[in-house]
């Protein structure tokens, strides 16, 4: 078995800090260290993004202000639970990215694509956003690659590197909107 196809057996689910948490408005630091202590917050990142269920988490959504984030835009997940009736998950596809000191080099065209974040549950709005980038990025032993990325895997790319840099899609709305969303959620989040 490697690396990635054991997160779902080995992961550990680790709490989502919700907006408006300042460690999400901060600008993340590049890493330094490609150590097993990262490669065990990737694992358990993935099993609690699979878990949620979302197509991304970002290090500064788990409270680790650092440059890297895990994603899948194309995964089949299954429902389990267990005689305890304790719920769980399996994957019968998938397809993980752990993404590392990203670094965009081009940006192409238009897309408006329906987003929303597992820091901001229950709120969902379209964005515009490049359809096409060009990546450069490190992997979790930090060698480095770059990916084309384009539909929704590049809304998925820029809308996790807007983590890094302390931002969330709320701030990539119109003012009116942003504020509108942003008092829906904290009052349901007040009522929950
Ligand atoms: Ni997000």
């Amino acid at each position: 078995m490697n690396f990635l196809e054991d997160y779902q057996l080995a992961g550990n689910e680790i709490e989502i800090f919700k907006y408006p948490n300042p460690v999400l408005k901060k600008v993340a630091d590049p890493v330094t260290e490609f150590n097993d202590e990262l490669r065990s917050l990737v694992k358990d990142m993935l099993y609690t993004m699979y878990q949620a269920p979302g197509l991304g988490l970002a290090a500064p959504q788990v409270g680790k202000s650092l440059r890297f984030f895990v994603m899948d835009t194309d995964y089949l997940r299954e429902e389990i639970s267990d005689a305890q009736g304790n719920e769980s998950y399996k994957l019968s596809e998938f397809n993980p990215k752990v993404i590392i000191n990203p670094l965009f080099k081009d940006h192409e065209g238009q897309i408006l694509y329906e987003e929303g974040c597992l820091s901001i549950p229950g709120i969902f709005e379209n964005v515009k956003r490049a359809e096409k980038v060009t990546v450069e990025y490190q992997d979790m032993w930090g060698k480095k690659h770059t990916e084309l990325a384009e539909g929704v895997f590049s809304v998925c790319l820029q809308h996790e590197n807007d983590h890094l840099d302390g931002i969330v899609f709320l701030e990539r709305l119109s003012l009116l909107k942003k504020n509108f969303l942003r008092k829906k959620f904290l009052k349901a989040q007040a009522m929950a």
